[in-house]
């Protein structure tokens, strides 16, 4: 695994911080609430697909500027099983009120794998934090490939995964029980190639994937719980404070995610855009 140094944030047109040596890059001192210059965007997008996830800090946009932001960087998407906020159907609410014990998303997962074409991005806003907790951890899946022995490596290579929306109904908040009782699936390889920067990521995960192929759930469990464990070690991470009006956006094709659920008794509220992604190979 190539690491790099944590003052080295590569070539960036704005203030920018490495939040871990693999994953991660916190930027301030940008705004979003206005046209952005083209090498801004090329900018970011170039960062966006060196460091997996941007956090930028700093951005009270509206509704509107947020969408405008998200198609400066790809196509915003529709989430299939929570409705848009009033007006804006592409902006999901995450919210999790002060008297529910349950967050949306609390476990390691990248996003919709159970989707023929899950999003290549998500983007986070946030719109109100606890005092205290409900961080998100992120993991580099590429960095979680890369440390494999080339002896696993050559063994997940022609495997595919069956990835379910079921498995992911006790982490769906927001979700009336008629539309959890519908589920979703797709098979994926189980380790993709990014179709931007050709990087190898795993892509199984402990939200949505049951099996491989051709194998029986049983036959499945022992290499999938390896790779569960493996592939969210402290060495691929990296953990995101949120402050109010910090926006992140991160690459489902190379990373995973855990939104912390440590801030029982507090509200906590997000606005998500997902950006089209292709079909994983
Ligand atoms: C998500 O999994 O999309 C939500 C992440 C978070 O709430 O931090």
């Amino acid at each position: 695994m190539a690491l790099r140094s944590a003052s080295d944030p590569g070539d960036t047109p704005f203030d920018g911080r490495l939040l871990s040596p693999v994953i991660g890059l916190e930027i301030r001192g940008l705004r979003l609430d206005g046209p952005l210059t083209k090498a801004v965007v090329a900018g970011l997008k170039a960062a966006f697909l060196r460091h997996h996830v941007l956090v930028i800090r700093g951005q009270d946009l509206t509704p509107e500027q947020q969408i405008a932001f998200a198609e400066a960087m790809g196509e915003p998407d529709i989430y299939p099983f929570v409705a848009g906020i009033d007006g804006y159907p592409v902006i999901t609410p995450v919210i999790k009120e002060p008297e529910e014990t349950q967050n949306f998303g609390g476990v390691w997962h990248t996003d919709t794998a159970y989707l023929k074409c899950p999003p290549a991005a998500t983007m986070l806003l946030a719109r109100e934090i606890p005092p205290t907790g409900g961080d998100t951890l992120f993991a580099s899946q590429v960095a979680a490939y890369d440390a494999l022995s080339d002896g696993m490596k050559a063994l997940l290579a022609p495997l595919r995964g069956l990835n379910t929306s079921a498995k992911a109904n006790q982490i769906r908040t927001n979700v009336s029980e008629k539309r959890k009782c519908e589920s979703l699936e797709a098979e994926h390889p189980v380790v993709r190639t990014h179709p931007e920067t050709g990087a190898k990521a795993l892509y199984v995960n402990t939200g949505h994937t049951v099996k491989f192929d051709g194998m029986t759930e049983a036959e499945s469990a022992p290499l999938l719980e390896f790779l569960f464990a493996h592939q969210v070690q402290p060495d691929f991470t990296c953990r995101v404070r949120w402050e109010q009006g910090t926006l992140v956006i991160w690459d489902n094709r190379a990373s995973q995610h855990f939104p912390l659920n440590d801030y029982q008794g507090y509200r906590r509220e997000m606005h998500r855009i997902t950006l089209k992604g292709d079909a994983p190979f």
